[in-house]
């Protein structure tokens, strides 16, 4: 007999944000820009920025010790047996960051790997951890988001900088059954490698590595087409949302709250009205944080949860797009958990 697969379910959520805080008015100090644009253009009033010297996986270590305290406070005793990092921002091109971090949680010899999406990373994370749930390979597993979008960020462009800020989010997930609530939906996911120039770090991998000499015709920063990237990233949230409602059997206008990646408040109202729904049913977190990639929608939901926007039993669609081009939606019922 072929035993069931077994559902990924959501039973805790943790995050940290640095402690300093870039508003808009200080940016304006170093490069050509304005509050006013910034706030127009984009919906960010401001950014965490991680201090010199603090990793990514310093932030993936703090959320993830306050997913398992979450964890634990909402009454799961998961023993975590797998850890996965998505990043865009490892502490290094090699070895990945997730063992590191596994380690420093005092997890021992659990598999540990990263997930490269870019901003959609949390969300191809959340499917290799309901993967190896359902595969029987893990029984509960740390999925964390994490980036330091500050070290690939050239300081001279003003358009990147506006918008991306640092933090990490993470969520336990254990092994359950598919109808109770925490409990992912069937996933969405995608990609298209033929934009895959429109959001890259040109130099500092195998097309162009940096070598000693040649520093000065690298270019180490993060480059994005942000107009193209936005009509691209609106349809494709749009779409992918759709087709989770429809594997969850649901439709959209069943579905409360939609926490989407946090790229940019035009992006996540156009999303909204070509879907022909509320605005008010995206909760909005980037005011405070600026995009954080791939820790964006860990850290929307505890924010969204904070707020009162997200309560238990609501249910809820997770949609992102980032680079590659990636994208993917995700349902759920949410869960009564308290975010640490
Ligand atoms: O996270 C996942 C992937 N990323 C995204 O989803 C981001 C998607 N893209 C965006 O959010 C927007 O495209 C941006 C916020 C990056 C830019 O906004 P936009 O309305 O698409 O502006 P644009 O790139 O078309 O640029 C319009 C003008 C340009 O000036 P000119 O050439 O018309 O004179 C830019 O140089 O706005 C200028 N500009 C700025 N001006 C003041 C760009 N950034 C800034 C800035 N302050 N920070």
């Amino acid at each position: 007999m072929v035993a069931a697969a077994r559902a990924a379910v959501v039973c805790g959520l943790g995050t940290h944000l640095p402690p300093r805080v870039v508003t808009n008015a200080e940016l304006a100090r170093e490069v050509d820009t304005s509050d006013e644009w910034i706030r127009s253009r984009t919906g960010i009033g401001r950014r965490h920025i991680a201090e010199n010297g603090t990793a990514t996986s310093d932030l993936a270590v703090e959320a993830g010790q306050r997913a398992l305290k979450s964890a634990s406070a909402s009454g799961s005793a998961v023993a975590v047996d797998a850890v996965i990092v998505a990043t865009t921002t490892p502490d290094h091109p090699c070895p990945a960051t997730a063992p590191a971090v596994a380690a420093r949680l005092g997890l021992g010899t659990v598999p540990a790997f990263d997930v490269g999406a870019v901003c959609t990373g949390f969300l191809y994370g959340l499917a290799a951890g309901g993967g190896l749930i359902a595969a029987g390979t893990a029984h509960g597993v740390l999925v964390i988001g994490a980036e330091t979008y500050s070290s690939i960020l050239d300081p001279a462009d003003r358009s990147t900088r506006a918008i991306f800020g640092d933090g990490a989010g993470a969520v336990v997930l254990r092994a359950g059954e598919p109808d109770e609530p925490g409990a992912l939906g069937p996933l969405v996911l995608g990609s298209d490698g033929t934009g895959s120039d429109l959001i890259r770090v040109p130099s500092g991998g195998s097309r162009d590595p940096v070598r000693p000499g040649h520093a000065d015709r690298a270019d180490p920063y993060f480059r994005m087409a942000g107009s193209k990237v936005f009509r691209n990233a609106v349809e494709r949230m749009a779409e992918a949302s759709q087709e989770a409602a429809t594997r969850a059997g649901w439709t959209l206008q069943d579905i409360d709250v939609f926490v989407v990646h946090q790229a940019n408040l035009r992006i996540m109202n156009a999303v909204a009205d070509q879907m022909r729904l509320p605005r008010s049913r995206f909760p909005v977190h980037l005011d405070r944080v600026g995009n954080t990639a791939a820790a964006s929608i860990p850290l929307a939901l505890a924010d969204a949860v904070t707020t009162g926007a997200l309560r238990p039993g609501q249910r809820t669609a997770l949609a992102a797009f980032g680079g590659g081009l990636t994208w993917g939606a995700a349902t759920l019922t949410w869960p009564d958990i308290t975010p640490v």
